[in-house]
């Protein structure tokens, strides 16, 4: 399974990666703003563009901002420009509930990137999984696309464990249909205990808020165990220490003694 890092946030993209577990990045407007990404959509861009170099060859995922397919299919094809490892995000409908398949399927067959996102059904991710098939008919891709099912979103409206069956459902289909080249995203991962849950659905890819890894690495038992084993250690050193100088002293090391005195 990969992590993907989903923040715009450049320090914290390269603390993931000196960690060695950062395979991506996932980006939104919401998360740009959050990260102070300033000057719209040029500001994106040029964001965009510096994280693409900083983790190439992983990949990027960045949003279009516009609910137009006209306009869509310009933002696609502009943002496929900035960098090779770019990912075009594109919503599977617009707020409306009007498909935006057809934009989707026409952008994979021109050779672009895709990750279908703001999935929320098993029935949207199959759906997006088909139009992505449709459009590698013409163009096959070199690197996967990606389908992104938002965990955080389903589990506020159903539960966690319907979050879980609509990812574990969709990897089924994938897989049953021997379907290649397409890779599930779950996004939304707002808690560790989602982070646990949602890494055995057979997810390919978790994409992950920084402050989530972050807390995901800590655990009160370890930071406990640490302490008991650094203060022992210290404690063996002042000992062996105390020992020495004591022999230094023409003192027994155990009996406390001069040597010599109290031995006979
Ligand atoms: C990932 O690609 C999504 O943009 C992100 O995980 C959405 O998370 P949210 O539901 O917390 O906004």
């Amino acid at each position: 399974m990969k992590i993907f890092v989903d923040t715009a946030d450049l320090e914290e993209i390269k603390k993931y990666l000196s960690w060695g577990v950062c395979d991506g990045v996932t980006t939104n407007p919401t998360i740009c703003l959050k990260c102070g990404v300033k000057g719209g959509i040029e500001g994106v861009k040029k964001r965009t563009i510096e994280i693409a170099r900083l983790i190439a060859p992983r990949p990027v995922s960045a949003e279009v901002t516009s609910e137009d397919p006209k306009e869509i299919l310009f933002q696609g094809r502009e943002c496929a420009k900035l960098a090779e490892n770019v990912a075009v995000k594109v919503p599977i409908t617009d707020r409306h509930g009007n498909s935006m398949l057809s934009v989707i399927r026409k952008l994979v067959s021109e050779g672009i990137r895709i990750n279908v996102t703001a999935m929320t059904t098993y029935n949207q991710a199959i759906l997006a999984a088909k139009a992505i098939e449709a459009g590698l008919k013409i163009n096959t891709a070199k690197q996967p696309h990606f389908i992104s099912i938002f965990g955080g979103r389903i589990s506020e409206e159903q539960g966690v464990e319907r979050a879980c069956q609509v990812i574990k459902r969709t990897r089924n289909w994938l897989d049953f249909h021997g379907v290649k080249g397409i890779e599930i995203i779950v996004g939304s991962v707002r808690s560790v205990e989602t982070f646990e849950l949602w890494s055995r659905t057979g997810a390919h890819v978790l994409t992950v808020p920084p402050e989530v890894l972050a807390k995901s690495l800590t655990g009160a038992r370890t930071k406990e165990t640490v302490a008991q084993f650094i203060d022992d250690d210290r404690k063996s050193i002042a000992e062996f220490i105390k020992q020495n100088q004591q022999m230094k002293d023409g003192k027994h090391p155990i009996e406390g003694s001069k040597q010599g005195e109290g031995g006979r």
